[in-house]
């Protein structure tokens, strides 16, 4: 009898021995104790059986089974020591190699057209002129009927526009994509009373076949000054200060006549050729200059529209395409740049 659970026990060391040899993994591992040392593994059932034998068997048996219970306790111990240490040297971890350089994750960064803009406001806010924003849809009336450009105005072709709802006898409030931010000049001088200093950014639209230099869609700065006595001096004394802390202290301003239904006298102005002082190269087309805005003395029937008594008030306003004032700072030659979400030109101008 007692032989013959002395070679049950032998076999079972035998065995659990085997098989604890063969665990590689702590799942199986823990397999191994629940199947030999667990509660009702072997081991259990083996001591729970020991009160069937004699009492002298009992006591070898018994002390038998306690010392293979030890015996195969300190062995699962050391192998779960060892399947421990080799797990975490092959993990991910171990075979990373920590000296390698991290990999950077990919960062946005401002848009050039943003970083044009918050320059130029930056320019103006010296001088008093806050920012403002309006509508990018916009009624007829705004983009055009009140800045004096009447429906039958042949000054509308200089605006190809995208009507959102075309203007016809059924439709008295026709609206569309507005051609530029000049609308919001109307917008403020009817909302607010003078003294006004703004300058508005925003996104301008016009139907049109896009090229290097021209954008179905691109982003204007418009400005405006109302207030008692301001002169054509105001306009050219902040337009010249703009342009040198925008382009560089040494640039010389030119004002020549142009015509915009708004303003009387209209002016455009250009600087001189940063690139060849004036004497004429690549960039200014061999003139000296380069043109970057519209501006003018707001005309008396827009200021009386808002309901200003143009005996009283003067004021001027300007507007230019944010994006040509970048391509002129940068040597950007292409405005399509500006909306090709391409990253190797907009990463130029993340600021580090
Ligand atoms: N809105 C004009 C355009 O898109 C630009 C402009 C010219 C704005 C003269 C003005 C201005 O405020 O006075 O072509």
């Amino acid at each position: 009898m007692t032989d013959r659970n002395q070679n049950t026990l032998d076999e079972l060391k035998k065995e659990a021995t085997v098989a604890l040899a063969k665990c590689e993994t702590i799942g199986s591992l823990e397999e191994w104790r629940v199947t030999y040392l667990g509660r009702r593994g072997s081991i259990s059932s083996v001591m729970r059986d020991l009160g069937n034998l004699d009492a002298d068997s009992r006591r070898i048996m018994g002390k038998a089974s306690n010392e293979l219970k030890t015996h195969l306790q300190e062995k699962y111990e050391d192998k779960l020591q060892s399947v421990n240490s080799s797990q975490s040297e092959n993990s991910d971890l171990s075979s990373f190699d920590v000296t390698l350089p991290g990999r950077i994750p990919m960062r946005g960064s401002v848009h050039p057209t943003t970083l044009i803009v918050r320059e130029i406001a930056e320019a103006f806010a010296p001088m008093g002129f806050r920012v403002v924003e309006g509508p990018e849809v916009e009624l007829d009336v705004y983009n055009f009927q009140k800045l004096n450009i009447p429906s039958d105005h042949p000054a509308r072709d200089m605006w190809n526009s995208l009507w959102v709802e075309y203007p016809n006898e059924q439709n008295l409030q026709p609206f569309l994509l507005r051609t530029h931010t000049s609308p919001m000049q109307i917008r403020i001088m009817e909302g607010e009373s003078p003294p006004i200093r703004v300058i508005v950014p925003g996104k301008a639209f016009r139907y049109e076949a896009t090229d290097a230099t021209h954008e179905w869609q691109f982003t204007q700065i418009e400005g405006l000054a109302v207030d008692k006595g301001i002169s054509f001096a105001d306009l050219k004394g902040t337009l010249d200060a703009f342009a040198k802390i925008i382009f560089g202290e040494r640039r010389k301003t030119r004002f020549r006549c142009d015509f915009f239904p708004f303003v009387e006298p209209g002016a455009e102005m250009s600087i001189d050729c940063f690139k060849c002082d004036g004497h004429g190269c690549r960039v200014c087309s061999n003139t000296g200059w380069i043109e970057i805005l519209g501006a003018g003395m707001v005309h008396p029937d827009v200021l009386r529209g808002v309901g200003y008594d143009p005996e009283v008030y003067s004021g001027f306003a300007f507007g230019m395409g944010a994006e040509r004032i970048s391509m002129l700072r940068h040597g950007i030659d292409d405005i399509r740049h500006f909306y090709g979400n391409d990253l190797r030109f907009l990463q130029q101008f993340s600021q580090k």
